[in-house]
This record gives structure tokens, C-alpha cells and sequence, in this order.
């Protein structure tokens, strides 16, 4: 989603600010654009991806303090002129702005009745106005920018800058934010890897706070004037710059990554002759988790899916009740928390508006909350305080994969840590902790021999729709399957638990209706032949995900076997079909596969 990036010191900042951007580009974006101060403000901005922006640059901008942009349209099409930044009627003050303004458009009336011209429709413009009004009233620059948001309701992640003033103020509310601290220069970003090739000290906002850059100084403070935290924070692990490799597109390799990325998640974490995980960040003792008095997950997109699994692994194996939840429902819906449940917040980026704002919630009436996430010292991790990082390194693409498996994998760990400090006998446990660490190389078997997905390909790229079935753990790598193959092919798809199918969904299937079936061997499995069955009757063709050796490969018009496991983790396998299946087919309908049109890596907004 919404991507910023901003330089002051000694440097040209222009090729600073492009680099910037492009390793911003993997959050989804529809525009971009670059502010630089040069005696006066010089503004580029085009919809498309950043190389459509560079190809309008001129050769060398000038100027060593400055701002760029990548947008992902929220309030206003996708056009050059909602791209940011947006600039004051003078061109002396230019903003970049993350989030949404929810009283923009009052605003908006106000100042055009005092005859303020607009040059876009977004909400973001309001600010550049009122920033420079309250400049032209007397204000400095910080001032200036403290009035403007008083009279903003929202969320903002900000950076302004100012032709007349050799600094750029950023404010945070809701919208993450990062100062870089260099040699006698100073960097912020949305997002900290875009900082990590120049710097890595950094100052991470918190809401209510703002920022004044200058070349060699950072001063930080709170909305009503007084001091804010400023800890400097030294990021070490930092992600390597991502390169596709022999891999032609980030999915791929993405998807190609899973074991050692699952290696990556579980090593270290298990202790095989107590049979029992060790996720030693949730910091809960064996006596606090049986005290647990029931297990909340929470999620958006393939994230939500990995609750759903993870609730599944939870109640199986330690008996205690676990539900999964929607983070914008939850977040909104007045939730009833209980300070003797523990709550999961389960999210790669560490971003998503909506998770994040059901942290905040649950810690505000008093529940426990840990993060299950991918991006070190991202804004959930730091909100929660403790939980388990997944380890999957930098996931490029827009459609989550291995983000997946490893949340599965953390969530499997806990279900058993879990599970062991109330009814799995230690017996259960070994069995369970030597499935899971024989899992990265089951998917390195299968990746080498995937099976006939080009089949399944040729049917579903000729799909009005796609329906995915599945039982019990299955049920969730169902929809997780429909979202992918939606996601990055266009193609409607439900994902629906098998036995419900009947209730609906069996009204769209007519003649050679492609249905994806995942059917491990487990004790649904009987269940879900009838459900085939059915599908079978009214004239659809089955993709089947089946475990190897199993005689069900025969219901199936293709069927994909994957290597069999326990029956808990079988999800860390037959997703990996689906995830093929989605990549092959967006290829073949020559879509965009690592940034499918409207969507973003990171949803910052709600
Ligand atoms: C977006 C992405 C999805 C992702 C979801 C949740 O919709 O396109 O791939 O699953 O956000 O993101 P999170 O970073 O919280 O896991």
C-alpha cells in the first residue's frame, strides 16, 4: 500500500528517493511521485509503476532534501493528479501523505469557500492547504504542521516539506513511520527496509508523534508540544536485497523458498524428547498456559486462513477452545475480552491497519496479546510486545505463501507447547514434533515433482468460477486456495468447507464446473468423497489434492498427491498445489503475477 520515503543531508536526494521507492514497490501501488527542494519545490509524479515515474525525470534533479511517494488510490481515481505529493497554490509547501483523512471533505467546502483551489480529488490535499495557511498566519513549519492535524480525524503518516525552510517535518498517527539516522543526513520511510541499504539506526514514531529532520539532527515530539520517546533503535536483521535469482517472477521463488523458510520457523523451537514446542517470545509458563481459558486468533487475508488452521491445531491438541476471527469485524464489533484468554495477532507485514488496530483494542480493555508475525520491529510486533516471529524472510510478492506455511508452522509449535502443558501425553508430542521437522523436506519432495498442474491450469484458465472445497483443516486451505488463485488471476473462486456446499454453492456447478478438492487422509476423509461424489453428479470436473498412495486419487479427474504427514500438518502441503496452481494459471492469463491490479502487500488504511 502507501509507501514514503524522504532525504535531507548533503547527497543528491533524487536517486536516494527513487531507489526508495522501488524498494517500496512490493507493498502494491497504482502511482508514485518525488518532491525536491530546489530553491523552489520541484514535483514528479505518474500513475504506473516507478519506472513510468523515472522515465519523466528529467536527468538530474538538483537538491539534497526531498520527498517521494508510491500511492495506492483510496479517496480519487488513479490519475497523475491524485498521485502525490500535493502541493500548496504557491508550490512553496509539498506533502506525502499515508491514511485517511475521515473529515476531509468538510474541510475541503470550508477552504474552497474561502476560495482555495483544489488540483486533486484526495482527501490528502486538505492538509497541504492548511499547513500553509497556518505558515502564511505566522506559524514555523513544526507549528504549522501541529495546528493542521489538530483539525484532522484520521490517520496520517506525513512528511512535509517546505521551499522556504531547510527541513521535513513527519508526523504519525496510525500510519507507520521510521526516522534513519546517518552521518550528517537524516531518511524516513514508511517502512524500514527501505532504510536499511543507508542506515541502520533508527527511530520508530509512535502515534501522536512528530518529527523535524534536519541534516545532522532529529528532534522529536508529541502533538501537544511536549517530548517524545526517542529511542534509537539499532535494526539487525536486515533483509537482503531482493533478487529474483533463476526465478522469473517473487511468487515463484517465494513459494520455492518454503522449506528452508520453514526450517528457518522451527528450528530451535522444538525440544523432541519432552515432545513439546518452545516459542520462548510468547513469554507464558506451562502453569500460565493452563490457565488459558480459551484462544482468540486474529487476521486478515491468507493470514486469517493460518488462524483458522491454527485454532483448528489448538482445540485438537490442547482442548481448549480456540475461534478465529476477521480483524476489521473483531476490531469493530465491541469485542467482549476476557483477561484469561490469550489473544494471537497473526500478520506477515506487521501493518495491517485493521490487526493492528484489534491489538490496541484487546490491550485497552485489559486481554493479553501476542504477535505471530514476519517483519521484525514492524508496528504489531511492537504493539504486542512478545510473541513469535515466523522467520520467513522478505516476501515480495503480493500474494502471501510463505508467509503462510510458517504462521501454520508457529501456530502448529504453540498448539503443542500448548497442548503439553495440559493433555498431550509426551508420547503425542515426540510424534508430532518429528512430523513437523520432516515437513521442509516433504515440500522440497514435492516442489521437485509437483505433479499435473499444467492440467489443472488448462481447466481452470477457461473457469467462469472456481469453487474449493476441503474438511476440518482443509476447510481453510480451501479458501486459502480460492484467495490465491482470485488474487492473482481474476478468477471468482469460493472457498467453502465441503459439507456446506450443498447449501449454495452446488447451484453454480453445471457441466465441466472445475472443483478443487483437498483431501488428505484424515478422518473427514470419507466425508469428503461424498461431497465429490455429489459434485460429480451434476457434471463437474474435480481437482483433487490428495496424500500419496491414497486409493481416493481415483475420484479425482486430475489428481495432485503431495507427500503424506500427520494429519495436522498437512495444510504446510497441499497449499503448496494451490499456490502453483494460482501462479501457473495467472501466467497463462498473462496477468500481473507479483502485483495483481488493485491490491496491496501491506493495507495500512482500514
Ligand atoms: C493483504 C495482502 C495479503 C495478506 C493480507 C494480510 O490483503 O495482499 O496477501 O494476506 O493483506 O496481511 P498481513 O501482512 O497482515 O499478513
Amino acid at each position: 500500500m502507501c509507501g514514503i520515503i524522504g532525504y535531507i543531508g548533503m547527497q543528491n536526494a533524487s536517486p536516494i528517493l527513487v531507489d526508495g521507492l522501488r524498494k517500496l514497490e512490493y507493498r502494491g501501488y497504482d502511482s508514485a511521485g518525488i518532491a525536491v527542494k530546489n530553491g523552489d519545490i520541484s514535483i514528479h509524479k505518474k500513475i504506473g509503476k516507478v519506472a513510468d515515474l523515472e522515465s519523466i525525470l528529467p536527468k538530474k534533479i538538483e537538491g539534497t532534501c526531498g520527498i517521494a511517494h508510491t500511492r495506492w488510490a483510496t479517496h480519487g481515481g488513479v490519475t497523475d493528479a491524485n498521485a502525490h505529493p500535493h502541493a500548496s497554490e504557491d508550490g512553496k509547501v509539498a506533502i506525502i501523505h499515508n491514511g485517511i483523512i475521515e473529515n476531509a471533505s468538510q474541510i475541503r467546502k470550508h477552504l474552497q469557500s474561502e476560495g482555495v483551489k483544489f488540483s486533486s480529488e484526495t482527501d490528502s490535499e486538505v492538509l497541504v492547504h492548511l499547513i500553509h495557511r497556518n505558515l502564511e498566519g505566522g506559524s514555523a513549519p513544526l507549528t504549522a504542521v501541529r495546528k493542521a492535524l489538530r483539525r484532522i480525524r484520521g490517520t496520517w503518516g506525513l512528511c512535509v516539506l517546505f521551499a522556504d525552510h531547510e527541513a521535513i517535518i513527519c508526523a504519525r498517527n496510525g500510519s507507520p513511520l521510521v526516522v534513519g539516522i546517518g552521518e550528517g543526513e537524516s531518511y524516513i520511510a514508511s517502512d524500514p527496509h527501505a532504510l536499511t541499504p543507508y542506515t541502520q539506526r533508527v527511530i520508530f514514531l509512535e502515534d501522536g508523534d512528530l518529527a523535524e529532520l534536519t541534516p545532522g539532527d532529529i528532534r522529536t515530539s508529541r502533538m501537544d508540544g511536549s517530548a517524545a520517546d526517542s529511542t534509537v533503535t539499532t535494526i539487525e536483521e536486515t533483509w537482503a536485497e531482493a533478487e529474483l535469482g533463476d526465478f522469473p517472477h517473487f511468487m515463484l521463488k517465494e513459494i520455492h523458498e518454503q522449506p528452508e523458510a520453514l526450517r528457518h520457523c522451527i528450528t530451535g523451537r522444538t525440544l523432541g524428547s519432552e515432545g513439546t514446542g518452545k516459542l520462548g517470545g510468547l513469554g507464558l509458563s506451562p502453569r500460565e498456559l493452563q490457565r488459558i481459558s480459551h484462544v482468540r486468533l486474529i487476521g486478515c487475508g491468507t493470514a486469517l486462513h493460518a488462524c483458522q488452521v491454527g485454532r483448528l491445531s489448538i482445540e485438537t491438541l490442547a482442548r481448549v477452545p480456540a475461534l478465529a476471527h476477521v480483524a476489521s469485524e473483531f476490531r469493530y464489533n465491541d469485542p467482549v475480552i476476557d483477561s484469561n484468554a490469550l489473544y494471537f495477532a497473526v500478520s506477515q507485514s506487521g501493518e495491517t491497519a485493521d490487526t493492528l488496530a484489534a491489538v490496541k483494542e484487546i490491550q485497552l480493555k485489559g486481554g493479553r496479546v501476542r504477535g505471530v508475525i514476519n517483519v521484525v520491529g514492524s508496528s504489531i510486533a511492537r504493539q504486542c510486545g512478545s510473541g513469535a516471529y515466523i522467520h520467513s524472510g522478505p516476501e515480495q510478492a503480493v500474494a502471501s505463501t510463505k508467509a503462510f506455511t510458517n504462521m501454520v508452522a508457529a501456530l502448529s509449535l504453540f498448539a503443542i507447547q500448548i497442548g503439553r502443558a495440559r493433555t498431550l501425553s509426551r508420547a503425542q508430542g515426540r510424534n508430532l514434533i518429528k512430523s513437523l521437522n520432516a515437513v521442509p523436506n516433504k515440500i522440497e519432495e514435492y516442489l521437485a515433482n509437483p505433479g499435473p498442474i499444467a492440467e489443472a491450469v488448462a481447466l481452470l484458465s477457461k473457469a467462469k468460477s472456481v469453487l474449493f472445497l476441503g474438511r476440518g483443516v482443509s476447510a481453510p486451505v480451501a479458501r486459502e486456495g480460492a484467495l490465491k488463485l482470485m488474487e492473482v488471476a481474476y478468477i471468482p473462486c469460493l472457498g467453502y468447507p465441503a459439507g456446506e456446499m450443498k447449501h449454495g454453492p452446488i447451484a453454480l456447478l453445471e457441466e465441466g464446473s472445475p472443483v478443487v478438492v483437498i483431501a488428505p487422509n484424515d478422518s473427514h476423509r470419507n466425508k469428503t468423497i461424498s461431497s465429490i461424489h455429489e459434485c460429480r453428479a451434476r457434471g463437474a470436473k474435480i481437482i483433487l489434492i490428495h496424500e500419496e498412495g491414497d486409493s481416493i486419487a481415483e475420484d479425482g479427474d486430475i489428481s495432485i498427491p503431495v507427500p503424506s504427514t500427520d494429519s495436522m500438518f498437512t495444510p504446510l502441503l497441499t497449499v503448496l498445489p494451490l499456490q502453483l496452481i494460482a501462479y501457473h494459471t495467472a501466467l497463462a492469463l498473462d496477468c500481473d503475477v507479483d502485483r495483481p491490479r488493485n491490491l496491496a502487500k501491506s493495507v495500512t488504511v482500514e
